[in-house]
């Protein structure tokens, strides 16, 4: 394990962090309050083709509800908070537009209640935003959750392989009944929202965040922006939205998450405004055609000033050349990271484009902070309309005025039989075969001996953002419905007459034909994944496989990683080896693609393909595989041995 194994609640742990200086201190390269915005040439980024989110009926309707509100109740819209710092008769007091489930927050402090507590709870938010009462335009709330790889928040949802595995797959077309799937996942539990896709393109693989996004490369992010929000959202200009089944979905992190100094999360873009239109905006011309309902802004800076206050990226370049229509949300309180800024008191941030806070913590100080802000002025009138009008224009298009809910309750959805398929279909499309003497495909009567840290280990299957934030402290319990790797052998061996071999019987005695070694990397998410080095150091693995081929045991190493890592030990260790990302809950797509028929034939063959490059040396600055790279059983290239030794050490590595 690495970390501490356990991931105390997110809000507690957030509040802690931020609070100990531990997330500021990654943020990168202090800008004075007084520093001027770095220039933006809007005629370099590509400009407004549709206005897909625009119709007459729509803003002729946000005209009448704007007219209707009191500024109290427009300021209340601009901030979303967190279900675990808010009960919904607050809402009374304090008529906010929005509520989120941070990734460590439950119903009533509960991370592993059922989709009818999630439902409930939806309902009650819904309820007192939308009761009649004097002064009080009745408006629905947004509730929002990080569905970033199926409902992966809630307890018993399926398990989607992570963004990296779906760029490895080079399917757009998957990408988008994903997202379909993932919709009516949410829509069953009563949830408007997803904070996803991230359209990042990571551009250094130490970053901590790199499996949240799809590839190295814009226009595979690009097609895949497309894709995901047409599957989660319904295309563009049929609005059907919540009846349908659809929610919203978020591009994020606008913009440069990715393309940070040494990958430090929520650290500094040094890119130039070219590099950020040719690397980093790809995706989200492409989403803002797909009529993406919101954008979230990023933690990180650009050319040192912190996206959050970036008048000129928010507003000049997203909303005016862009033609960006819905809203801009904020990240975790990242408002409070603008000089200048504190948590309950931003109008550097708002002013600057972002439409709607997330403030988990200092929320009722914000309101009231906010509030004071417009009436002297220092956020303009016409400001706080515009920020409403977004939001409203949002609630409509996605039809949360409708009280016809049709999917709501539908529990049946969660974890469905059609949804795990489609997620073993991913998990076979998403394999990367690096290496093959031959050992695979594995005869469907062999004796497989399948072992290994993550056999057997969902955890580490599904990686961050999994029921909790960090992923680290699931059990078994947490997934009822999923299938770890070594079972998924179990069945596939069974149907075929062979056998999946105990790993705890002496070996002198079982004799399999073959090992299947499954490892990787704890999991983690944002900053607490950043790497020094991108290098894969445990061992436990390492010495098995070396301990396997001492006894003439031929060796399939597979892989669960967020990004490539140096694994050239490992690599030279086996006969074998498959990059398998972090695959999620149908483990059983492994054997679909390891396994062969009876008479050891390929039945399904790898498709693919690295989407980012695979180190070849512990600095990583040299490539050992390419983007793209990607064997199969048609396609077979030998691995030569591979130098084990690190920059500055005298042999092998010693682990
Ligand atoms: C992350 C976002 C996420 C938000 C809400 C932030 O820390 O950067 O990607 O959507 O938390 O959980």
């Amino acid at each position: 394990m690495t970390g501490s194994g356990v991931s105390p609640p997110r809000l507690g742990r957030r509040a802690r962090a931020i609070l100990a200086g531990s997330i500021v201190a990654v943020v990168g390269a202090a800008v004075p309050a007084a520093a001027g915005q770095p220039a933006v040439h809007p005629e370099l980024w590509p400009p407004a083709t549709t206005r897909p989110l625009i119709d007459a009926a729509t803003e002729a309707r946000i005209t009448e509800l704007l007219a209707a509100m009191s500024v109290a109740e427009k300021v209340g819209q601009v901030i979303q908070t967190d279900i675990g710092v808010i009960e919904p008769d607050d809402l009374r007091r304090y008529p906010l537009g929005s509520v989120l489930a941070g990734a460590d927050s439950g119903v009533h402090g509960d991370e592993r209640a059922p989709p009818a507590a999630w439902l409930k709870l939806a309902r009650e938010f819904r309820a007192v935003s939308t009761e009649t009462r004097p002064g009080h335009v009745p408006i629905p709330v947004l509730f929002g959750i990080d569905a970033v790889h199926g409902h992966s928040n809630i307890v018993g949802a399926v398990l989607f392989p992570h963004n990296i595995g779906l760029g490895a797959a080079h399917d757009p077309d998957l990408v988008r009944r994903i997202g379909i799937a993932t919709a009516e996942e949410v829509a069953a539990t009563g949830i408007d929202w997803t904070f996803a896709p991230v359209l990042a393109t990571p551009q250094d693989t130490r970053w901590g965040r790199t499996y949240e996004g799809y590839a190295a490369d814009p226009l595979l992010v690009a097609s895949y922006a497309a894709a995901i929000i047409e599957g989660l959202q319904g295309p563009p200009g049929v609005v059907g939205g919540i009846r349908d089944g659809r929610i919203a979905a978020t591009a994020k992190h606008f913009l440069g998450d990715g393309g940070t100094r040494d990958g430090v999360d929520q650290g500094d873009t040094v890119a130039s405004e070219r590099e950020l239109v040719r690397i980093h905006a790809p995706g989200y011309r492409a989403a803002i055609d797909a009529g993406v309902l919101t954008v979230m802004a990023s933690y990180s800076s650009w050319q040192g000033r912190k996206m959050h206050s970036n008048h000129g990226l928010l507003t000049t370049v997203l909303k005016e050349r862009m033609g960006f229509d819905g809203f801009v949300i904020g990240d975790w309180n990242a408002h409070a990271q603008v000089p200048g800024c504190v948590r309950t008191r931003c109008a550097e941030a708002f002013n600057a484009g972002v439409d709607m806070f997330m403030a988990p913590l200092g929320w009722r100080g914000l309101f009231d902070a906010t509030l004071a802000l417009v009436r002297s002025g220092e956020i303009p009138a016409a400001r706080l309309d515009d920020a409403v009008r977004r939001i409203l224009r949002v609630k409509l298009r996605l039809g949360l005025f409708d009280p016809v809910r049709p999917y709501e309750g539908r529990f049946e959805l969660v974890g469905s039989a059609a949804h795990r398929e489609l997620a073993r279909e991913g998990v076979g499309k998403s394999l990367v075969l690096l290496k093959n003497d031959g050992v695979l495909p594995i005869a469907a009567g062999a004796r497989v001996l399948v072992t290994g840290p993550a056999a057997q280990e969902l955890r580490i299957q599904a990686g961050g953002w999994t029921v909790s934030w960090q992923g680290r402290d699931t059990k078994p319990a947490d997934f009822p419905l999923a299938q770890t790797i070594a079972a998924g052998f179990r069945a596939a061996l069974a149907a075929d007459g062979g056998t999946l071999v105990d790993p705890l019987d002496d070996l002198a005695t079982t004799r399999p034909d073959v090992a299947v070694v499954v490892f990787g990397e704890e999991p983690y998410a944002e900053n607490y994944g950043d790497l020094k080095l991108p290098l894969y150091n445990a061992r436990a693995a390492l010495t098995l496989m070396q301990a396997l081929r001492r006894q003439g045991i031929r060796v399939v190493a597979v892989f669960l990683s967020g990004r490539p890592l140096w694994v050239n030990p490992e690599l030279n260790a086996s006969n074998a080896f498959v990059a398998a990302w972090l695959p999620g809950s149908e483990g059983g797509g492994i054997a679909d693609l390891l396994l062969g028929d009876r008479s050891g034939r390929p039945r399904n063959d790898f498709s693919g393909r690295l989407p980012f490059r695979w180190p070849g040396d512990v600095l990583g600055r040299t490539a050992l595989f390419p983007v793209g790279y990607g064997l199969s059983y048609a396609r077979r290239a030998a691995v030569p041995e591979l130098d084990e030794s690190l920059p500055g050490s005298r042999g092998p590595l010693a682990r």
